[in-house]
């Protein structure tokens, strides 16, 4: 077994960790970096202050925060993947943002967060991924300084569709949503966010954002095709689909993008809830 076949097994984390899975998250951190970083400028991040980015992945994020905060912040980046927070620190300091720094940390282990506290804690995509996603948005609420801010942006799979609706479409989705129920992943964890800030300790936030994304399904189907073939062993391993009835789905994806690549294609909604800790 690699040490990458391994890490899966141990974290059961539903999209794997493939090189084309990696690409797939920088291309969605860039098309998701206006409605992060407005929020990022809602809660007021400024020169100086420290971040946390839980659950950085490809370190997209840890950028936008280097930017605002200077080289007088600081910027920690935590992720069970080692591979992936190092390759993101690398690119982060080759970039000129040497106050980027990263460290492997399970959230869901329960030991305390390194560096904390911080100006701005923040996560983004990571709940959806946690059953026990109350429990680590616990530990993040407590990783905040007094004064500073929780800010999590997460998704709600309910708007992904196309019109005209499509059998291939309502397939890939019936796939998708099936893994990621199975591996104990909330599809709705972003319009859950308000609920489980509450039952997390941290209060009713102080704000919400909702961000969306429409574009031709003959481009659109290159991201929906890369999840559902980031999913599929976790789909495969679930009986949620076979390897013909994947292939099959594929190829109905393709021909009717033949026909239909102008149709409008809603992706998922990208909500955010952020919170101010008050001064103690
Ligand atoms: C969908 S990616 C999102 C990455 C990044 N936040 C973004 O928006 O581009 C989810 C990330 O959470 C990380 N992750 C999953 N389980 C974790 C855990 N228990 N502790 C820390 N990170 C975890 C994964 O390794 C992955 O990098």
């Amino acid at each position: 077994m690699t040490a990458t076949e391994e890490l899966r097994r141990q974290d059961n984390y539903a999209l794997g960790r493939t090189p084309g899975e990696y690409e797939r998250l920088r291309a969605q951190a860039r098309v998701w970096e206006s409605a992060t970083g407005r929020l990022l400028d809602r809660v007021g991040l400024a020169p100086g202050a420290s971040c946390l980015d839980a659950g950085c992945g490809p370190g997209e994020t840890m950028r936008l925060m280097a930017q605002r905060v200077g080289p007088a912040g600081r910027v920690l980046g935590i992720d069970v993947d080692a591979s992936l927070g190092a390759m993101a620190e690398a690119a982060l300091h080759g970039a000129g943002h040497h106050h980027c720094h990263f460290r492997v940390h399970d959230l869901t282990a329960g030991g305390p967060i390194p560096g904390a506290p911080f100006d701005l804690v923040y996560a983004r995509l990571l709940l959806f991924h946690l059953p026990q996603r109350r429990a680590v948005l616990a530990r993040l609420w407590d990783a905040v300084a007094p004064g500073g801010h929780l800010v999590v942006q997460d998704y709600d799979l309910r708007s992904v569709d196309v019109l005209p609706a499509l059998d291939s479409v309502e397939e890939l989705g019936r796939v998708v949503t099936g893994a990621f129920t199975a591996a104990g992943c909330d599809v709705h964890a972003g319009a859950r966010l308000p609920q489980l800030f509450v039952q997390a300790g941290a209060g009713v936030p102080d704000g919400t954002d909702v961000a969306g994304r429409i574009e031709p399904f003959g481009s659109g189907r290159t991201m929906l095709e890369h999840v559902f073939r980031s999913l599929l062993p976790t789909a495969l391993a679930h009986g949620v689909t076979t390897e013909t009835g994947a292939a099959a789905t594929l190829a109905a994806i393709d021909r009717d993008a033949a026909h239909f690549p102008g149709s409008p294609l809603l992706w998922p909604l990208l909500i955010g809830a952020w919170k101010r800790k008050e001064q103690t």
